[in-house]
Parts: C-alpha cells; sequence; structure tokens
C-alpha cells in the first residue's frame, strides 16, 4: 500500500533540497527533477509543499510527463485531505460550468428583484 502523508508533513519538503509536490492527491518527490523539468524548476519551486494540480493541468501536460511523473510518486494524500479527482479541462467542461453557475444565478436574482418591485409598486399604491 502506498504511504499516505498529510499536509502538515509536505509543506516541510518546500525547498530546492527537498522538493514535494501533490498532484491529483498523489504526493510527489520532484528534487531530482528540478533540473530536468521542461517548464524550469522555478515552477516547481512554486509550488513547492503544496496542491500543484491545477497549475499541472493548466500547463496541459503530455501523456509522456503524466508517465515520467509515476517515477517521482512517493505516496498519496492521507484521505481526510483529498479532493475530488480534477477532470481534464476541456473548452466544454468551461463552458458548460460556465452556463449552470449562470443559471443558477439567474433563478435567484430575478424572483427576488420582482418580489422587491412588486413589494415597492403595493407599498406606493396604497401609501399614495
Ligand atoms: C512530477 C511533476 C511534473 C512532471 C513529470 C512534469 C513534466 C513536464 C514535461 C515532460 C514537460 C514538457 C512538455 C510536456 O511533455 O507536456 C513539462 C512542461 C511544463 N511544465 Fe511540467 N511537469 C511536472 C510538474 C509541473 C508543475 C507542478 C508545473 C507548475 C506550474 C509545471 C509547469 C510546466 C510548464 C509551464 C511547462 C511548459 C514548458 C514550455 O512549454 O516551455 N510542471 N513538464
Amino acid at each position: 500500500m502506498a504511504k499516505e502523508f498529510s499536509f502538515e508533513e509536505i509543506k516541510k519538503y518546500n525547498d530546492k533540497k527537498c522538493t514535494w509536490i501533490v498532484i491529483n492527491n498523489d504526493v510527489y518527490d520532484v528534487t531530482p527533477f528540478l533540473d530536468q523539468h521542461p517548464g524550469g524548476e522555478e515552477v516547481l519551486l512554486e509550488q513547492a509543499g503544496k496542491d500543484a494540480t491545477e497549475a499541472f493541468e493548466d500547463v496541459g501536460h503530455s501523456s509522456d510527463a503524466r508517465e515520467k511523473m509515476k517515477s517521482f510518486k512517493v505516496g498519496t494524500l492521507v484521505a481526510s485531505e483529498r479532493k475530488p479527482e480534477q477532470p481534464k479541462k476541456s473548452a466544454v467542461d468551461w463552458k458548460e460550468t460556465g452556463e449552470s453557475s449562470d443559471s443558477s444565478l439567474k433563478s435567484w436574482v430575478i424572483p427576488i428583484a420582482l418580489g422587491l418591485v412588486a413589494t415597492l409598486i403595493y407599498r406606493l399604491y396604497f401609501m399614495s
């Protein structure tokens, strides 16, 4: 079974001597990879000791990169700190998320605005 780590522990490995990052709930020791990373060591050091899932997925790493990262895996996050796996980003996902949050906002704002307008009209009517 893979060894489990918590962020309490992972955040200690946040410098050049020891660089750990978390991607999709798995913990990677990328120290030996720092000077080989095609994206440079800076970006890895910036994420050191943290959850780098979003940064990693934003770059759209190749399947080669995903294959390579397996060799740096040292364990997984403890169950209580795991996040639901992020779906790989695509234009369609973005569009769908945008639309659903948009319409859920409208479903609140419109009835409330209508209620306020109705109350105003009612009060004006009976106060005049
Ligand atoms: C174990 C983890 C990682 C591995 C094995 C890895 C590997 C690679 C590889 C092989 C490439 C070349 C392009 C490709 O094949 O996709 C690449 C590019 C890149 N990586 Fe990573 N990477 C890792 C983590 C990260 C993280 C956490 C970031 C955070 C920002 C990052 C940022 C980048 C950037 C910006 C490039 C683009 C370089 C360019 O196109 O000029 N990588 N990485």
